[in-house]
């Protein structure tokens, strides 16, 4: 098998789909492979360390055209057009944007969204939303750290002590877990909320305490279990139960980080403008929602903002900070992914029945498939 590895194009992407590590592995796995010139060098993978792995160096074209081209992100429209009809596209390609979809498509080839794996044991070396949220998690705290103009650790000094900072963590999945453990690392004093009940276990289990907000009906206890890992939306009354303590555990915060969010829907907002308006001045709230219509309706898509005093990071791609490990997961991600897809010989052998393949495949034969 051919395989590509073009360059991302989407503006501040600096991740790339294969490492000079994975290329090493599907090179000895019978493959040949061709890397865009100079693919992996804004996450500090250069071409001569593809070349020494055993790939080759080509042009846009030929690592489009190749038999399997691996992406960290859909190509723009003049890499829609490279690619080779039949050919296989595996990369994040947003399995709920159905016009993006469309258009690939209409390129005939076969494409897999990796976003769309189940959340079985089986596929979780696979798990590129885990992957990717993990270290989302870790740098939204660097980067509130950053902003906020105090420290986070409790600290005695001939000057003076300094208080610790209290940090607020709204959503403990794979994301709000990595940010918890990472405040509480730097010294701070952490609180979480999360909705499904599984997540106070493992947030008391990293030090922070949690942030109960009681359920009064069965049915917001069954909805609250979610499914398949993620949550679903809550009835309102839960909801305004939540804002109501969320409210008040923010105006006694430094840090609030939201990574709260659902599956093909707009992202709950968690925390309103008035409780913004409520905070401390110079406290500091990241959003990592906001692509997702954010969980704060202040934070804005890509930007830092000031409002109410209180600092808004409402930066998108937080892997893409962090290029060089963020790569080197995702890269592993679609190895393990690829053999689902190819022998051991690198002759194609796609396990079509596969749970993990079927929930991944989005389009073929010029068709997208529709998800159930
Ligand atoms: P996610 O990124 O879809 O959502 C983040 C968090 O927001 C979730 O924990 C969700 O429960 C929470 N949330 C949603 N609405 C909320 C609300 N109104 N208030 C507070 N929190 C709210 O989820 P993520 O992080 O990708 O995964 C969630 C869980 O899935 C993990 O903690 C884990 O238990 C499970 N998982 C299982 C895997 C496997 O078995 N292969 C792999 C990865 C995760």
């Amino acid at each position: 098998m051919r395989i590509g590895i073009p360059r991302e194009t989407l503006e501040g992407e600096t991740r790339v789909a294969a490492t000079p590590e994975t290329v090493k592995k599907y090179v000895a796995g019978g493959n040949s492979v061709i890397v865009e010139r100079g693919a992996g060098d804004a996450a500090r993978y250069p071409d001569q360390a593809y070349e020494a792995a055993g790939a080759s160096a080509g042009s846009r074209t030929d690592a489009l055209g190749a038999d399997m081209v691996l992406t960290v992100r859909m190509p723009d429209a003049g890499g829609l057009g490279a690619l080779k009809p039949g050919a296989i596209l595996v990369g994040m390609l947003d399995p709920y944007d159905s016009e993006g979809l469309a258009r690939l498509a209409a390129t005939g080839v076969t494409g897999f969204a990796l976003e769309a794996a189940p959340r079985i044991t089986r596929a979780q070396s696979l798990d590129v939303l885990s992957s990717q949220a993990n270290l989302a998690g870790y740098k939204a705290v660097l980067l509130a750290a950053h902003y906020y103009g105090r420290l986070f650790p409790m600290m005695m000094t001939a000057a003076g002590t300094l208080k610790a900072a209290r940090a607020v963590v709204l959503g403990a999945g794979v994301a709000g877990l990595q940010a918890i453990a990472t405040a509480r690392r730097l010294g701070a004093v952490v609180e979480a909320s999360d909705v499904r009940p599984a997540a106070k276990e493992q947030v008391e289990s990293l030090g922070a305490k949690f942030i109960d907000v009681p359920f009064e009906t069965d049915e917001e206890r069954e909805i609250a279990q979610g499914v398949g890992g993620y949550a679903r939306p809550m009835p309102a009354a839960w909801m305004a139960r939540q804002a109501a303590l969320v409210s008040e555990r923010c105006k006694q915060a430094d840090i609030v980080i939201t990574t709260a969010l659902i599956p093909g829907r707009p992202a709950p907002t968690l925390v309103s403008a008035e409780t913004v308006q409520a905070m401390k001045p110079g406290s500091v709230l990241v959003d990592l929602a906001v692509e997702r219509g954010g969980n704060c309706p202040l934070s804005e898509k890509g930007q830092v903002v000031e409002k109410h005093g209180v600092t808004l990071v409402g930066l998108t791609n937080l892997p893409a900070l962090v290029p060089t490990d963020a790569s080197a997961l995702y890269a592993r991600n679609v190895m393990d992914f690829l053999k689902l897809l190819v022998d051991k010989d690198g002759s194609p052998a796609m396990q079509r029945e596969d749970e993990i393949v079927a929930a991944c495949l989005v389009c073929e034969a010029g068709n997208v498939v529709r998800r159930s």
